[in-house]
């Protein structure tokens, strides 16, 4: 089947608090990849997404935050909406469902279900407070867990064993509004019968999507095998899209019946600002409709929401929903409240400039068929390793040595010989290698067939070292370079949807426009006489520093946030001798000034008169000490501490600390004064 356009999407991320790598590396690093790769094919592409504001969760963070769910929305959407564009993530357009076009469109949406009689009306017994006179979600109440006896067990699951419970499973159930128990309350609601579209669904996925990726299309099967449910469309809640029927008052959509609809809405709002039509990206049968998602909204984009577009009949259905597994951190699962995560507004702050390293770290190690574990070793590595020695070390030597043997123009491509000719039939394959990958939506493959290229480049420049060739034949080095430089044209094309910034760099460097996919793979990219750039650094070298200090990062906000999980008293390490230990020079100083460290919530730079010179110290403390608190306190130094540099600051020791079993630090000070340069034995 030929599509004649493709409605791209990627999860509406909740706005009740910022985004982190896991949603990067899961849902949108994949999405805008196969989006970039799709313009350059010349595709007729629209990429939507925005925040999904209503609902419990948003609800939930208000309440925790003391704020109003529209405070919280409105702080959250702004910051992703900008840690979404920092990272090049190319929406056509990004909306949230706070929009009233959405709103208009998914009360729509719900009437004509309605007035089609696709829902079932039931009522039930549902948990009301009494004293806030509401009903509550489940998320509201909690309780006792019936299957492990965990007493913080919540109304729809038990956070401690992982079982999934309703309501009324719980003992004692408490309301989290009042802290009284609920009581039983009749209420009705309106229900999306999933059972009657079983058939249909065993068909659509099981036997026309089997291409599906294995770990979304075992979801899907077992989903269906255990026997669907109705399923509420409708709750009792405050914030949300109101029902819009007389007999509702009071009640709001199901999130995720609105939620999905979201994309549509997004699409109206785009169509409307450009002069477009959205019908076609949604009803035309020649659309290619795409999910990008993360797995725990499989079953809401594979079956519930495809079950709503055909009950009403005038949509597409996904014709794939490529979902992703879960991005592990450190050995630990990512968690928001744990505070467990790399979040990527602090990251932009941290490590400025790096966005294009953080989607090649993330792409190169996505979650596709597994978990994974993000680690800053191996985002160092891959950074020092790939990009540094393999991507950017090619293109600069191709760049320096046309500078330096051809003032910085294109030379002719002259006689190639049979090495020339190979690399030249290898370069032509590429592009078909790296497209098919992406369009089976093999993003890992497809980037190391793009570092593969660069890789030969590198080869290629090392096999015929035109540095010595240049000696004798300054023609045949013409032609070396200029099929380098090809090469170096082609990664502008090839490596542009996994590294947008750096392609422009590139480009730049090269002196050429962006070009398109059907180009790449060709050996005429650059015309000879063509004026380079000077070149300048794709990438840098990340000293172990820098990563360091992520580590102790994550390393204090575990401390911070899991007491139980403490080590209170770490075993000895292994021993040392005298000798050892007269190595080290430590001694008593005072400091002198103090500073916060721009762009660090954790360093304080201090001025300590050591007794011998007055030298800078950078310190971790600035969370236990002001610059105030800490000016004139007596500390502990080792002194001969190899000088290091922190946050592009040289560190000249070490002040000595002792630690609290809850992480709090002090300086170590002797009980009777002892005046700078005491020495400590
Ligand atoms: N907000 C949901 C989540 O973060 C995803 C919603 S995707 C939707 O899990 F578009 F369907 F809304
Ligand atoms: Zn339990």
């Amino acid at each position: 089947m030929s599509f004649k356009r493709f409605t791209i999407t990627a999860a509406l991320p909740y706005a009740n608090g910022p985004v982190h790598i896991g949603h990067l590396a899961g849902v949108y690093v994949p999405a805008d990849i196969y989006v970039r790769y799709m313009r350059l094919q010349e595709k007729d592409v629209l990429f939507i997404c925005g925040s999904d504001e209503l609902g419990v969760p948003i609800t939930l963070r208000a309440k925790k935050e003391g704020i109003s769910p529209q405070d919280v929305v409105d702080r959250y959407h702004a910051m992703i909406a900008k840690s979404f564009e920092e990272f090049g993530i190319s929406f056509d357009h990004y909306s949230r469902t706070s929009s009233p076009v959405h709103w208009e469109t998914s009360s729509e949406f719900f009437k004509k279900l309605y007035q089609d009689g696709v829902f079932t009306e039931e009522s039930s017994k549902q948990y009301f407070d009494e004293e806030s006179q509401q009903f509550l979600a489940d998320r509201y109440i909690q309780g006792t867990c019936p299957n492990c006896g965990f007493a913080a067990a919540y109304g729809d699951q038990c956070e401690h064993c992982g079982s999934s419970l309703s309501p009324t499973d719980l003992k004692q159930p408490k309301s989290m509004l009042s802290g009284k128990p609920p009581v039983l309350k009749e209420t009705k609601h309106w229900y999306l019968p999933m059972d009657q579209y079983e058939n249909w669904l065993r068909k659509y996925i099981l036997e026309d999507h089997r291409e599906w990726k294995t770990n979304v299309y075992g979801q899907c099967k077992s989903w269906i095998d255990q026997g669907l449910k109705p399923r509420a469309m409708t709750r009792d809640l405050d914030w949300g899209v109101p029902v819009p029927l007389e007999e509702a008052k009071g009640k709001v959509l199901y999130v995720w019946f609105d939620a999905p609809i979201g994309y549509i809405s997004a699409t109206k709002e785009w169509a409307k600002a450009n002069n477009r039509n959205w019908e076609p990206y949604w009803k035309d049968s020649d659309t290619r409709l795409i999910h990008f998602i993360g797995k725990d909204n499989i079953v809401f984009h594979c079956i519930i929401f495809p079950v709503i577009l055909k009950a009403h009949g005038d949509y597409i259905l996904p014709d794939n929903v490529p979902a992703n597994e879960f991005l592990n951190l450190e050995g630990d699962k990512i968690s928001t409240s744990r505070n467990w995560a790399v979040w990527l507004h602090e990251f932009l702050e941290e490590l400025p400039g790096k966005q294009d390293v953080l989607r090649y770290v993330l792409c190169a190690n996505a979650p596709e068929t597994k978990d994974n574990d993000f680690t800053w070793k191996e985002f160092q590595a891959r950074n020092n390793n790939e990009l540094v020695a393999i991507f950017g070390n090619f293109i600069n030597r191709a760049v320096v040595l046309t500078h330096k043997y051809f003032d910085g123009q294109v030379p002719p491509m002259g006689k190639t010989n049979d090495l020339d000719t190979e690399i030249l039939d290898r370069l032509a394959e590429y592009p078909v290698q790296i497209g098919g990958s992406l369009e089976n939506f093999k993003f890992r493959e497809a980037l190391n067939q793009m570092m593969d290229v660069a890789r030969m480049g590198n080869k290629y420049l090392a096999d015929t070292e035109p540095w010595k060739v240049i000696k004798q034949d300054k023609q045949r080095v013409g032609t070396i370079l200029n099929l380098s430089l090809q090469i170096a044209a082609n990664l502008s094309i090839l490596a542009d949807p996994f590294l947008p910034r750096t392609c422009e760099k590139l480009r730049a460097i090269l002196g050429i426009d962006k070009l398109k996919w059907a180009d790449s793979g060709k050996q005429n990219l650059l015309q000879t006489g063509n004026q380079l750039e000077n070149a300048a650094l794709l990438f840098e070298k990340i000293e172990d520093s820098v990563v360091e200090q992520q580590i102790e990062k994550l390393k204090a906000s575990k401390l911070e946030n899991n007491p139980d999980q403490q080590v209170q008293t770490r075993p000895q390490k292994p021993e040392i001798t005298f000798d050892d230990f007269l190595k080290l020079d430590i001694r008593i100083g005072k400091v002198v000034s103090a500073e916060k460290v721009a762009k660090s919530k954790k360093l304080l730079k201090l001025v300590v008169d050591t007794g011998l010179e007055e030298r800078v110290i950078v310190s971790g403390i600035a969370q236990n000490y002001t610059p105030e608190q800490a000016v004139g306190q007596t500390v502990t130094v080792l002194l001969n501490l190899m000088p290091r540099k922190i946050m592009g600051i040289e560190s000249q020791g070490m002040i000595l600390m002792a630690e609290d079993a809850d992480g709090r630090f002090g300086f170590l000070q002797p009980d009777k004064e002892v005046k700078p340069g005491g020495e400590v034995s």
